[in-house]
């Protein structure tokens, strides 16, 4: 029989790993509906035309990174590459922005496509949480939501740093784009062939190239910082002043344009300590036109997302330690109706226990016990079950005792002290 594999980038999440990505899902969903950011769920499938004018055609992940289908009825569709394109879709086509006053705040946690060449921390099926701003057009908001994603670093106790830049608007980056492939035209023989392609198209992208590393390479290409609108600057000027109100440690960083194209004045990304060469483990902005761009109204927006693979790496190995398992077994025949009690009584209680009712020795309990790495035992033998009472062994100190078996509180209570203080 073939092997089968699972796909190329595309990871399985299996225990005890799945253990840390609950937790961290359920964190995350604490933390956003604590902050008042609604959940929204999106198809994973949309119309291959979302993206493509959402997203940007000169973008890498529309030009080349999209999963790309027809469905039997020759429409074309793709697998989402991002959560913000299908988000604005929904805002619009349930006139969520029209029922109720703004701002309106939505998280979502999902998967998401691109067909990239697979290393550490970056695959081709990866997840994403994503908060989404419709309504507000303040640099206040943008720094309310920069907050919001520091609250997350220091809440998983990551060491994140977050670089911030202006990537102005329609009406000051046309003119940054000419001094920009103004600068680069003359350099074009040193540039990777990526750039070489880009520069009339998306001279921007110029500025992050991981191959021509421009940052360390010249020293004097124009900043767009400098060319900002009076607009433009002025919001940017606020959103640092609100940034340095909520405590947000920053740095301005001019390198910063982000990868899709609906992006305009704020863009900002976190990077982390990943140990590989991925090391954005968030990124947004504001995209004001994406939601007019899409049909709806002029409704400005704002949002980011963090990516779910990198984020886990670099939360600490031991935030999420798991709950220490407690096992239960019958020594006989006659022992097994009271385990299966026992079972049902525990069920009701946050711990974590797990039972097996083939009759098996002590000696056999005890190593099957200490090979699954429980903490905790509870046997069933013949003088138990003849007393009513139930053997507790700690494996991790030795020590035994015996409780009746009514006395199932007493039990969980000692099984939760002993999370606490082992
Ligand atoms: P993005 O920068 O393309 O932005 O992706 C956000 C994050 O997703 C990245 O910082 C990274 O952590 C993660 N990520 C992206 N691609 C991969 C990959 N191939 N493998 C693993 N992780 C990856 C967006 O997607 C925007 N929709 C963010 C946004 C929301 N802007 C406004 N609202």
């Amino acid at each position: 029989m073939a092997r089968y594999t699972a796909v190329k980038g595309m990871n399985d999440i299996v225990p005890p790993e799945s253990y840390r990505w609950m937790r961290m899902e359920e964190d995350l969903r604490l933390i956003a509906s604590r902050l008042n950011y609604e959940e929204i769920r999106t198809p994973i499938v949309e119309s291959l035309e979302l993206f493509q004018r959402g997203l940007g055609e000169t973008s890498d992940v529309v030009q080349k990174e999209m999963y790309v289908f027809e469905d039997k009825n020759g429409k074309r569709l793709a697998l989402r590459p991002e959560g913000t394109a299908g988000v604005v879709r929904a805002f619009i086509e349930h006139n969520l922005g029209i029922e109720r006053p703004g701002p309106h705040k939505f998280f979502y946690i999902g998967p998401n496509f691109r067909y990239e060449r697979p290393q550490k921390g970056r695959y081709r099926q990866f997840h994403q949480v994503g908060f989404e701003i419709f309504g507000d057009p303040t640099p206040e908001m943008d720094a309310e939501l920069i907050y919001a994603a520091m609250l997350i670093l220091d809440h998983f106790k990551v060491k994140g740093e977050i670089r911030v830049n202006s990537i102005g608007c329609p009406v000051c980056r046309p003119a940054y784009r000419e001094r920009l492939i103004a600068y680069f035209r003359p350099k074009i023989g040193e540039l990777c062939g990526d750039c070489r392609r880009r520069i009339d198209i998306n001279p921007l992208r110029l500025l992050d190239c991981k191959a021509d590393a421009p940052r360390e390479r010249w020293s004097d290409i124009p900043l767009i910082t400098e060319s900002l609108c009076p607009e433009c600057a002025a919001d940017f000027e606020r959103l640092r002043k609100a940034l340095d109100i909520f405590h947000v440690p920053y740095v301005l960083d001019s390198f910063i344009v982000r990868g899709l194209d609906y992006y305009v004045k704020t863009a900002f990304e976190i990077t982390a300590e990943t140990g590989g060469t991925q090391n954005a483990v968030a990124g947004g902005g504001r995209y004001d036109g994406l939601v007019a761009a899409t049909g709806g109204a002029a409704v400005p927006a704002t949002g980011f997302a963090a990516g779910l693979e990198r984020l886990l790496s670099v939360i600490p190995a031991d935030f999420y330690a798991p709950q220490p398992l407690a096992t239960g077994f019958a020594l006989f025949d006659g022992g097994v109706a009271d385990l299966l009690h026992f079972t049902k009584h525990l069920s009701h209680h946050p711990v974590r226990f797990m039972a097996e009712y083939t009759p098996r020795k002590f000696k056999n309990a005890l190593q099957k016990a200490n090979k699954r790495g429980a903490r905790h035992l509870f046997i069933f033998g013949e003088d138990e079950v003849k007393n009513q009472q139930v053997l507790y062994k700690d494996l991790v100190t030795g020590d035994q005792r015996l409780f009746g078996q009514h006395e199932i509180m007493a039990i969980v209570m000692m099984l939760m002290e002993k999370e606490v203080s082992p």
